[in-house]
C-alpha cells in the first residue's frame, strides 16, 4: 500500500502574515492526521515562519524549486542545504510553470533532483504534456522523454522515496481536470516506464500524484484510481477550508 500524499503548491501567493495564518489554521485542523502525508509549499520568503508554525505537527513543508549547487556565487538561487535549514523536507522540481517561463529543461530537472536527494530532501518531480501535445496524440512520448531524461541515474535507496507528479499543462489553473480515467491511463504508463528503468520492486513504491485543477469535489474520484497516490494542488490549497476538505477526501 502506498501512503497517500496531499501537497499544496502555494506558488507566488501569500505574504508572510498570510502564510502564517493559513499554516496556523491548517495545523489546528490537520496537525494530528496520521494516515497520509500532508505537505505545504509556501514561497521562499515564508518558509522560516511557516516552519515555526507547523513544527511538532504532522504537516511537512516543501519548497517550490532549488538550485543544484551547495553554495557560492549564484545570485538569486537557493540551495538544498538552505532549504533544509529553513525546514523543508520536500521540494517541487520541474513544475511546468518553471519549464515554460524560466527555461527549466529535463537536464536541469535531473541535476536538481539528484541534488535534492544528496542534501536529504525528497523531490516531487513534475511531468506532463501541453494541450497541443495531447491533441497530437504524443502524450506518452512526451512524458516518457521527461522521465527518461529527468529521472535517470537514481541510486536504489532513493528510488522508492521519489515522488512524481503528473500535471497535464492544459489542466493547471484552467478548471479543466483530467477525468480520473484519463489521469489513470498516464499514471499507469508513468509507473510502467519507471519500472522499466528501476525495476519492479522499487518503482512500485514511488508515489505518483495528479495535479491540475484538483478540488475537494474531484479529489475522491482521482484517488480511487489504482496508480494515483495523491494530489499536487495549486489554487484549492490557498484556502483553509478547501485544503482541509481535500486532505480529508
Ligand atoms: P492548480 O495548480 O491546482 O491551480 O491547477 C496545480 C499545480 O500547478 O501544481
Amino acid at each position: 500500500m502506498r501512503r497517500p500524499v496531499l501537497a499544496g503548491n502555494w506558488k507566488m501567493n501569500k505574504k508572510i502574515e498570510e502564510a502564517v495564518k493559513l499554516a496556523t489554521e491548517l495545523k489546528a485542523k490537520l496537525g494530528e492526521v496520521k494516515d497520509r502525508d500532508i505537505i505545504i509549499c509556501p514561497p521562499y520568503t515564508s518558509l522560516g515562519k511557516v516552519r515555526d508554525v507547523i513544527k511538532d505537527s504532522n504537516i511537512k513543508m516543501g519548497a517550490q524549486d532549488l538550485f543544484w549547487e551547495e553554495k557560492g556565487a549564484f545570485t538569486g538561487e537557493v540551495s538544498g542545504p538552505m532549504l533544509k535549514d529553513a525546514g523543508c523536507d520536500y521540494v517541487i522540481i520541474g513544475h511546468s510553470e518553471r519549464r515554460q517561463y524560466f527555461g527549466e529543461t529535463d537536464e536541469s530537472v535531473n541535476k536538481k533532483m539528484k541534488a535534492a536527494f544528496n542534501f536529504g530532501i525528497i523531490p516531487i518531480v513534475c511531468v506532463g504534456e501541453t494541450l497541443k501535445q495531447r491533441e497530437e496524440n504524443i502524450t506518452f512520448k512526451v512524458v516518457e522523454k521527461q522521465i527518461h531524461e529527468g529521472i535517470k541515474g537514481l541510486d536504489e535507496n532513493s528510488v522508492p522515496k521519489l515522488i512524481v507528479a503528473y500535471e497535464p499543462v492544459w489542466a493547471i489553473g484552467t478548471g479543466k481536470t483530467a477525468t480520473p480515467e484519463q489521469a489513470e491511463e498516464v499514471h499507469k504508463f508513468i509507473r510502467q516506464t519507471l519500472k522499466r528503468i528501476y525495476g519492479d520492486g522499487d518503482a512500485h513504491s514511488i508515489r505518483i500524484l495528479y495535479g491540475g485543477s484538483v478540488t475537494p469535489a474531484n479529489i475522491a474520484g482521482l484517488m480511487n484510481q489504482e496508480d494515483i497516490d495523491g494530489g499536487l494542488v495549486g489554487g484549492a490549497s490557498l484556502d483553509t477550508e478547501s485544503f482541509i476538505k481535500l486532505v480529508n477526501y
